[in-house]
């Protein structure tokens, strides 16, 4: 059997991938097991933001892995104290408290909230309720796929944990009128990625912000995607100018090798945690660790902020230029866009398809969204190049509709 095979006769089949079989990468290419490159518009959704292989990333990895992996947090390392002290400093937080994958930062999140609302706040016994967007995605943990409104990701999973509202993406006044005094904490992505890079109306997280200081609730921004420099700023709350009370990261915090996330607060946030109250036989381990803070130094050397912000209005100056039924819209921020396809000319997923015929990789989100979220080490003329493939693609999937329009 060849590697399709296996994995479909061995694998669970939670996932539908794209017809190729990818067996190298390095910086923003990908190669499948026949030898032809590809474009990674994709980066693993987000998480391989410093390009695929790349050689600061694996030395640190090879370093470290000689020296020292996983001891476990039952002593001190060497490792984890300058990672957290750095993440800190980034974000202007207090602490940090390291995980593996992003589900986990966000369960993490949710345990310090809420503790948060019943030590500091004064909130009654198991009566706290957590404040959540509509079209969010935080992870597969049952907990939070129970807050989903995404019935894919819910059904037959349940019964879920209670204690979370939701209200719509980007709307204030919900969010105002949904606090109530056992409301310990509003938690939200700045941008929404897996719904389809759905950008809020701008203000609206300062004055998420500010209605959360006002109304004695905590606000913990989701940043596993939008964080470390996806938005052309390290964390997209710097776009209006906030610090949350907590923020949760993953993906590209494992330099595209590692699963490292982390969940960073204030101090009054972080020392609800007691010893014995929350932990993870991996989390913050020294080859995770020193990964990490391998890959915040490259952000900050290589300058992948400035490109993301650079590259990024590029890439949405060029998908906005582009004038065609098959696409309704463009959204996004840095280098993170998604294209939204009319379903009368094609899915996204159709179009994914075609992408990948011509050599670049992106992925469908929902139905109808293309999304465009290359490393951000990606070279102007490789965007270039696949973003021309893409307007290749429109202009197919329009023709093969409206074939008398050629
Ligand atoms: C905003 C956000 N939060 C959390 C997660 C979950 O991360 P992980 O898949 O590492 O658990 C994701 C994954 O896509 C995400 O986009």
């Amino acid at each position: 059997m060849g590697p399709r095979e296996l994995e479909s006769r061995y694998c669970a089949r939670n996932y539908a991938p794209l017809p190729v079989v990818l067996t190298r990468g390095e910086g923003a290419y990908l190669w499948d097991v026949t030898g032809r490159r590809y474009v990674d518009m994709m980066s693993a959704y987000s998480a391989a933001s410093h390009g695929h292989g790349h050689p600061r990333i694996l030395a640190a990895l090879e370093g470290q892995a000689r020296r020292l992996a996983v001891p476990s947090r039952a002593y001190y390392s060497d490792r984890l104290g300058p990672f957290v002290a750095e993440l800190c400093r980034l974000t202007g937080l207090d602490a940090a408290l390291p995980m593996n994958t992003g589900a986990e930062a966000v369960e993490t999140a949710i345990k310090a909230a809420r503790r948060w609302g019943y030590h500091v706040k004064g909130v009654s016994h198991d009566r706290a309720e957590i404040i959540v967007a509509e079209g969010n995605f935080h992870g597969r943990t049952t907990t939070i796929v129970g807050f989903s409104s995404e019935p894919a990701y819910r059904d037959g999973f349940g019964p879920f944990a209670p204690g979370f509202r939701a209200v719509p993406f980007g709307d204030l006044a919900a969010i105002e009128r949904a606090i109530t005094p056992e409301t310990v904490a509003v938690l939200v992505e700045p941008i929404q990625g897996e719904a389809g890079i759905v950008v809020p109306p701008e203000g609206w997280l300062a004055s998420v912000h500010r209605l959360c200081h006002a109304r004695r609730v905590v606000l913990i921004l989701d940043e596993v995607q939008s964080g470390l420099g996806r938005t052309g700023s390290w964390f997209a709350f710097q776009h209006e100018h906030i610090r949350p009370d907590g923020l949760i990261l993953g993906k590209a915090l494992g330099g595209g090798v590692l699963p490292v996330s982390a969940f960073v607060g204030t101090r009054e946030l972080m020392d609800v945690f007691t010893p014995g109250s929350h932990g993870s036989t991996f989390g913050g381990n020294p080859l995770a660790a020193a990964v990490a803070l391998e890959a915040l130094h490259i952000i900050d050397d290589e300058a992948l902020v400035e490109r993301s912000c650079v590259l990024g209005h590029h890439m949405l100056k060029r998908l906005r230029a582009i004038r065609s039924p098959v696409v309704k819209g463009v959204r996004g921020r840095g280098l993170w866009a998604g294209a939204e396809f009319d379903p009368a000319f094609a899915t996204a997923r159709e179009a994914c398809e075609r992408l990948l015929a011509k050599g670049v990789l992106s992925k469908e989100t929902h139905d109808t969204v293309v999304r465009l979220a290359p490393p951000l080490v990606i070279a102007r003329h490789d965007l270039d190049w696949a973003l021309d493939r893409l307007e290749e693609v429109i202009r197919d999937i329009e023709f093969a509709r409206h074939p008398a329009a050629a």
